[in-house]
C-alpha cells in the first residue's frame, strides 16, 4: 500500500519526526534556511500533508498548486504564516501548537523585562569592552520591579502565565486588555481588565502577547509611546508587526520610554546594521521564546499529532479554523 506523501519544511525534533516517519513518505527539506516559495510549491504538489513554520508563508497560491492537500501543521502556536480563510475555502485544516510553548515563552517575556529594566544587554557590552572601571553609586542604573504595574496587552495563555509570574514573584499589580474581562484572572491575581489607554498610562511594565491580526498590526505607534510613562519597559514576545519599529527606535532614543526587551522583530532576522541594534537600552533576543529543548520536542509531538490525524481524515486535536468540520 502507498503510504501518504508529506512534506517537513525543516528538520523537527525527532520526537516529531519520528512517528509523521512511521506513518508517512516523508520529504524533509534539509536546509537551515526556509525553502523558497517556488521550491515550496513544488515539494507540496501532490502531497497529503505540510508541516510548515512560521517562515514559510503558506498561501493561496500555494494552496492552490497543492489540490491532494489534506492538512496543514504549524510548528508554531502563531498562525499569521497561513492564510487561513484561504485554507478553510479548500476545507483544509490548520493545527497548531498550544499549550505547550506557555510557560517557555512566559519565561522569556520576563527574562526581557527584567533584562531591559535592569541595563543587561548595556552593561554586559559594556563590562566586556572595557568600560567598567570600578564600582559606581549611580551606575546603571535600572528600575525596581517589586510592587510596580504591569499591562498585558492580551490575556491569553501566556499573557496569563507571564502576569502570574510577576504578580506572584514581584508583587505586581496586574492590569490588562482581553476581549472581555476574565474573572478567574481577576480572582487569582487581583487584576484588572481596563481600556488600551489606561494599560498604557498606567503600566510600569507593558508585556505584548495579543495575536496578530489587522486589527493588531501596528497597534504600538508613536501615539502609544508617548502614553506610557517616561520610565515604562515596553517587552514583546508576540509578533513583530504589533510594532511600528521606527517609532519605538524613535521614542527609546528620545527617552519617551526607558527600554525594550524585545523576542520578535519585523522583519526577521533584523538585519545587524538595524538602527534598534544600537541603542544600549534596547535588547533583542532572535526570537527564542519556545526555544528549550523539552518545549520543542512537546511542539514537535503536537505538531506530529496534528498532520497524523489530517493524514488520516480524523478530526486535529489542535484546529484553528475548525469551520472546516461544519
Ligand atoms: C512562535 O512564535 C510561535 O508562534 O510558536
Amino acid at each position: 500500500m502507498t503510504r501518504p506523501r508529506v512534506f517537513v519544511a525543516r528538520r523537527l525534533p525527532d520526537a516529531g519526526l519520528a512517528p509523521i516517519a512511521a506513518e508517512c513518505d516523508v520529504d524533509v527539506w534539509p536546509d537551515r534556511l526556509p525553502p523558497p516559495a517556488d521550491e515550496l510549491r513544488k515539494r507540496v504538489a501532490g502531497c497529503v500533508g505540510l508541516v510548515s513554520l512560521l517562515t514559510d508563508k503558506v498561501d493561496a497560491a500555494l494552496l492552490a498548486a497543492a489540490p491532494t492537500l489534506k492538512v496543514v501543521s504549524n510548528f508554531a502556536v502563531g498562525v499569521n504564516n497561513v492564510d487561513l480563510p484561504a485554507a478553510t475555502v479548500r476545507k483544509i485544516p490548520v493545527g497548531n501548537t498550544p499549550g505547550v510553548l506557555t510557560d517557555a515563552t512566559a519565561d522569556i517575556a520576563v527574562t526581557l523585562l527584567l533584562a531591559a529594566a535592569r541595563r543587561l544587554g548595556e552593561n554586559s557590552t559594556d563590562a566586556k569592552e572595557g568600560r567598567w572601571i570600578t564600582w559606581e553609586p549611580t551606575g546603571w542604573l535600572g528600575c525596581d520591579l517589586v510592587g510596580r504595574t504591569v499591562g498585558i496587552v492580551g490575556m491569553g495563555r501566556i499573557g496569563f502565565a507571564t502576569a502570574k509570574r510577576l504578580h506572584h514573584g514581584w508583587g505586581m499589580k496586574v492590569l490588562y486588555t482581553a476581549r472581555s474581562p476574565k474573572p478567574d484572572v481577576d480572582r487569582e491575581l487581583g487584576a484588572k481588565h481596563v481600556d488600551f489607554d489606561t494599560l498604557l498610562a498606567e503600566s510600569d511594565f507593558v508585556s505584548v502577547h495579543a495575536d496578530l491580526n489587522p486589527t493588531t498590526t501596528g497597534m504600538f505607534g508613536a501615539e502609544q509611546f508617548r502614553q506610557m510613562k517616561r520610565t515604562a519597559v515596553f517587552v514583546n514576545t508576540a509578533r513583530g508587526p504589533h510594532v511600528d519599529q521606527p517609532e519605538l527606535a524613535a521614542a527609546l532614543r528620545a527617552g519617551t520610554i526607558f527600554a525594550a526587551g524585545l523576542d520578535v522583530t519585523d522583519p526577521e532576522p533584523l538585519p545587524p546594521s538595524h538602527e534598534l541594534f544600537t541603542l544600549p537600552n534596547c535588547i533583542i533576543a532572535p526570537h527564542v521564546a519556545s526555544a528549550t529543548t523539552g518545549t520543542r520536542d512537546a511542539m514537535a509531538r503536537l505538531c506530529a499529532a496534528n498532520l497524523l490525524a489530517g493524514v488520516r481524515g480524523e478530526r486535529l486535536p489542535h484546529c484553528v479554523n475548525p469551520q472546516v468540520y461544519e
